[in-house]
């Protein structure tokens, strides 16, 4: 009877400990953001986070999310460590555009996030694979550049401001957007992009002062290293052990539909990051789609 009770008390305290933790939102003054449009991407967000707080990083991690998502989204994105934040929608000016683009020029919204000193942009079908910390040394703006020309929205390091901020909102009804949505205005924004030097993460401090602050950086392919590099050779085409950011690209592929583990192998990744989270968190004893959808992701692990 001792020891039972004892050991309960083990537990609340380990339940009060982790309870600290998770609520002490400590501020620091650079950020992790993502956008949530509404609960189908919630697993992707949580995953994310999982996956940034694994690298080490203590940095706050900001969830800007819309009135699509749900109080449930909400409370599970606050247990795991988000500070949620609501937005609203910055509509599409594009009448040509793809339906599923109406709000994503609320992306932009980032660049006014004023109460940080440097925040980094991850999609919410990316995983942090290995610290990207390293990413808030980058000056004013940093995204990578994809198929030689396009600046990717994926993945940007953006340093806050107001000036900027208000001159987007300025232009959006007027710079042409290629894709019809935030990355094709980003682009025509950003116009001298391709032309950006290549962000040196390592640069020492004094290098760093003699040289004149650069608008724009463009990030080497490992922070937002695309599926679709990996399916054209069946292998990475840059260094596996040097990635830092996987990006779920594929259209409707995505890895929180646990089936495309067959289809996608570094899906795996993303998966066994899935797996060990959701085994530790609660959920998997209350929620009875997230229990069905671990135990497909564990079966699958085992045939
Ligand atoms: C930009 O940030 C300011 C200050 O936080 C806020 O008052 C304003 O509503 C924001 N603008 C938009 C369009 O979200």
């Amino acid at each position: 009877m001792k020891s039972l009770v004892s050991r309960l008390g083990f537990w609340v305290v380990v339940l009060a400990i982790l309870s600290a933790v998770n609520c002490g939102q400590s501020k620091t003054d650079d950020a992790y953001v993502t956008l949530l449009y509404g609960d189908e991407f919630l697993l992707g967000v949580r995953v994310l986070g999982k996956s940034i707080r694994d690298t080490g990083s203590t940095k706050d991690m900001v969830a800007l999310v819309s009135d699509g998502v749900s109080d449930y989204a909400e409370k599970l994105l606050r247990a795991d460590g988000w500070i949620v934040q609501h937005i609203s929608l910055l509509a599409n000016p594009n009448s040509v555009r793809p339906k599923r683009f109406w709000g994503v020029y609320t992306k932009l919204k980032i660049f006014n996030m004023t109460n940080y000193r440097k925040v980094v942009y991850l999609d919410a079908d990316t995983i942090v694979i290995k610290s990207i910390d390293d990413l808030f040394k980058c000056r004013k703006f940093c995204a990578n550049l994809k198929h030689s020309e396009r600046l990717n929205s994926g993945v940007m390091v953006v340093e806050p401001s107001e000036s900027i901020f208000t001159d987007m909102m300025s232009k959006v009804t007027t710079l042409y957007s290629y894709t019809g949505g935030d990355q094709g205005f980003l682009n025509t924004y950003y116009s001298d992009f391709p032309n950006a030097h290549l962000f040196e993460p390592d640069l020492s401090n004094d290098a760093m002062k003699t040289r004149p602050v650069p608008e724009m950086e463009r990030l080497s392919t490992l922070y937002n290293a695309d599926v679709g590099l990996y399916m054209l050779a069946n292998k990475w085409m840059v260094d596996e052990k040097e990635l830092k950011v996987i990006h779920y690209t594929l259209g409707p592929l995505k890895p929180w539909d646990w089936w495309t583990a067959w289809l996608l192998k570094p899906v795996d990744v993303w998966q066994v990051i899935a797996l060990i989270a959701f085994f530790i968190f609660c959920e998997f004893l209350c929620n009875f789609s997230l229990r069905i959808r671990v135990l497909s992701i564990g079966l699958h692990f085992l045939t």
